[in-house]
């Protein structure tokens, strides 16, 4: 449902945007200054619009068809999304680790798309500190593994931690931080899909960390192959 509603949505918005441009484009000289700044706000509130149409998309089409299960590797792919971020914000400097041989077993694009969001709102909510920083890494705990991106950035109250995981919560202004408040709970849908879970710890002013698991590897073995597992245990 939501797929076909932000679908159809988009054609008018464009619409809406187009003439709103064509209104400044054509008629320089008879749009008085205050006119001027009103379509500059309707044409902001459009584009905000369309990044809320895009992004719901994004999360209905993870939430849909079949899960594929493949070895993949973070590291590689946080990489090529550090790169990305790079590219389009060339003025930035921040000093990002991704550690290497970090193997998942996973969707590799709906692992690449949580990876986007969390190293993209790292990225994003580092652009006030002093020496940004980010690392994505894994910790390793009884054959179960935790992933990890952690931030030196803006940092949130620890009390609503559980909130930033809903749609459309945020805990910054859209002033400060431009978004839409869709990218945590698009990451929790695809960690949950995995069987994962998903928790965040943060310091106002410090910077935030995301945790993930996703299904935990010798429980899925012995889903599949019991006797195998007894063998081994
Ligand atoms: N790395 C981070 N550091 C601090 N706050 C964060 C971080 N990531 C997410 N948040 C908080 O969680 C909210 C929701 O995140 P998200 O769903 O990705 O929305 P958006 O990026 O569009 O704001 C953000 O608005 C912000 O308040
Ligand atoms: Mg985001």
């Amino acid at each position: 449902f939501s797929y076909s509603v932000s679908h159809d949505l988009r054609a008018p918005l464009r619409a809406i945007d187009g003439f709103g441009q064509a209104l400044v484009d054509d008629f320089p000289e008879h749009l008085p200054g205050e006119a001027k700044r009103y379509l500059s706000r309707i044409r902001a509130s459009t584009q905000h619009m369309a990044q809320l149409i895009e992004d719901l998309l994004k999360l209905a089409r993870v939430s849909r068809g079949p899960i594929e299960r493949r070895t993949v590797d973070l590291g590689q792919i946080a990489q090529q999304v550090v790169g990305e971020l790079q590219q389009r914000d060339p003025g930035r400097a921040v000093e990002v680790s991704a550690w290497d041989g970090m193997r998942a077993e996973g969707d590799p694009h709906l692992l690449r798309v949580a990876l986007e969001n969390l190293i993209g709102n790292a990225w994003k909510f580092t652009a006030r500190s002093a020496k940004p920083r980010i690392e994505i890494g894994a910790l390793k705990d009884r054959g179960r593994t935790t992933f990890f991106v952690r931030d030196n950035g803006a940092g949130f109250e620890m009390a609503y931690a559980d909130k930033l995981f809903g749609a459309f919560q945020r805990l910054h202004s859209a002033t400060e931080y431009a978004g839409t408040g869709i990218g945590l709970a698009t990451v929790q849908r695809i960690v949950h899909r995995h069987g994962g879970r998903i928790w965040a710890e943060g310091e106002v002013g410090k910077g935030a960390v995301f945790f993930f698991t996703l299904a935990i590897a010798g429980e899925e073995a012995a889903a599949a192959e019991p006797v195998e597992e007894k063998a081994h245990g």
